[in-house]
């Protein structure tokens, strides 16, 4: 695992960007999974950045969303799809044969699964996935308890997760079940990079690095991935035990 603390999250954005772009750039096909949410939005602009300086070309690159929640897609303000397209997928002119997404909406969600697996399998597996890490340790909407070998599923989202995510939405939502990629598919990305930012991410942070191994803390479970990039800024680094990078 190679951890790197950053001052802020626009240092944070730097590195990654720079990790991101000096490895896709020598794919010939290569297939991005972006997480939505809060902490990858610096990157986001980074990478807004550096592709209207033309120091990051994606023309070349696909795209497989994280996770979605049910009941939504990128006509809904604050779905995944919506902080994706706003934030990434419009600003670098993204073709749309080029983005696979869950759709919340459709009406056989298993068909959805499928259509995301054989995406992955069809561009030669996940080169970079960015994730991010809920305040109860799960990774894309895969809660405590979820198998590593698990793969694109509807989850039952967990309480913490519910009441988190209405802060994406204008109004309440109900918010009871995702789906997402698996612990299985994200395992099997080449490079994974887990950003977090703030304090209070720092006690899960904490445990996920520093704690057991264990399904009850999907995090940690990344802890076995051979090229893990773990992005923190100092206060979401606050409760490590040798947080001086
Ligand atoms: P956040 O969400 O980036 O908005 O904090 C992280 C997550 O729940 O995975």
């Amino acid at each position: 695992m190679n951890l790197i603390i950053s001052d802020t999250a626009e240092e944070m954005a730097q590195r990654v960007a720079d990790g991101v772009s000096a490895y896709m750039t020598f794919r010939t096909n290569p297939l991005f999974c972006p997480a939505s949410g809060d902490t990858p939005a610096a990157l986001y602009r980074e990478m807004q950045a550096r592709a209207k300086a033309n120091r990051l070309d994606v023309s070349n690159w696909h795209f497989i969303g994280l996770d979605e929640w049910v009941g939504m897609n990128g006509a809904d303000e604050g779905s995944c799809r919506y902080y994706l397209d706003r934030d990434l997928f419009h600003p670098l002119m993204i073709r749309k044969e080029r983005i696979c997404f869950f759709d919340g909406r459709a009406d056989d969600p298993a068909r959805e699964c499928a259509r995301g697996e054989s995406f992955i399998k069809e561009h030669g597996g996940i080169d970079v996935a960015i994730l991010g890490i809920g305040t109860n340790g799960h990774i894309a909407m895969n809660e405590p308890g979820t198998s590593p070998e698990v793969r694109c599923h509807v989850s039952v989202l967990h309480p913490s997760t519910q009441a988190t995510g209405q802060k994406y939405f204008p109004s309440y939502q109900t918010l009871t079940c995702g789906i997402t990629l698996g612990l299985g598919d994200i395992l099997e990305a080449r490079h994974l990079y887990l950003l977090a930012i703030g304090e209070h991410k720092a006690a899960i942070v904490q445990k996920a690095l520093e704690g057991p191994i264990s399904e009850v803390l999907p995090a940690s479970l990344l802890r076995g991935h051979p090229s893990l990039h773990v992005h923190l800024d100092r206060a979401a680094a606050g409760k490590l035990s040798n947080n001086k990078e």
